[in-house]
């Protein structure tokens, strides 16, 4: 009976102890879900990081995401893209990104960016705020024959390569601004903050 006592005391701690097990686990695979959930949009104004999946972008693809109340453009940029990129530098004001206010230094390179398929620029013209309009195409009537893709700024005509780099004697004083961000895995980007930190 004695035995029975202690048996029966040791199944009722078994008892509590996988309760509080089943509990913690319940508690563990609640983690990643909840961490996984996108900011609110009160946090997102406030600055929080955005993560963006870029995995199902096209080659050309200009995808629109928001950062601190601000457009986020991230364009996943052709081989032909990035080749035509190098060529462009003596009609740009400022080709090797040596304003150091437009980018991180790790975007200090000729494609702006950490990995150069994807560029992520701020959407707003230097000049006086505009929006510019993506115009990938090469040579469209409108922007004339030396034009191989990039934005356009209707507002006072400022041109910016598949980089954001600005022309030569247009309004924009600088290239186009490159906000901080990094990668949690090849295809899932985080704006808003920096390499490393993630
Ligand atoms: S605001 Fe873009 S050129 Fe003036």
């Amino acid at each position: 009976m004695a035995n029975d006592g202690v048996n029966q005391g040791r199944r009722r701690f078994l008892v509590a102890a996988t309760t509080v097990v089943g509990g913690a686990g319940v508690v563990a695979a609640a983690i990643p879900f909840v961490a996984s959930w996108q900011p609110s949009a009160r946090a997102q104004a406030a600055g929080a990081p955005v993560e963006v999946d870029v995995s199902r972008m096209e080659p050309g693809q200009l995808m629109r995401v928001e950062w601190r109340g601000r457009p986020v453009w991230i364009v996943r940029r052709t081989e032909e893209m990035l080749a035509a990129l190098p060529d462009l530098n003596p009609r740009l004001r400022d080709p090797n990104s040596e304003v150091e206010t437009q980018q991180p230094h790790y975007a200090q390179n000729i494609h702006r960016s950490i990995k150069p398929e994807f560029l992520v620029v701020i959407g707003v013209c230097t000049h006086l705020g505009c929006s510019p309009s993506y115009r990938p195409e090469v040579a469209p009537d409108d922007l004339g024959p030396e034009w191989r893709g990039g934005f356009f700024c209707g507002c006072h005509g400022s041109r910016f390569d598949l980089a954001g780099r600005v022309y030569r004697n247009l309004p924009a004083p600088t290239n186009l601004v490159v906000p901080p961000h990094t990668y949690l895995s090849d295809t899932l980007m985080v704006v808003g903050e920096d390499e490393g930190a993630a």
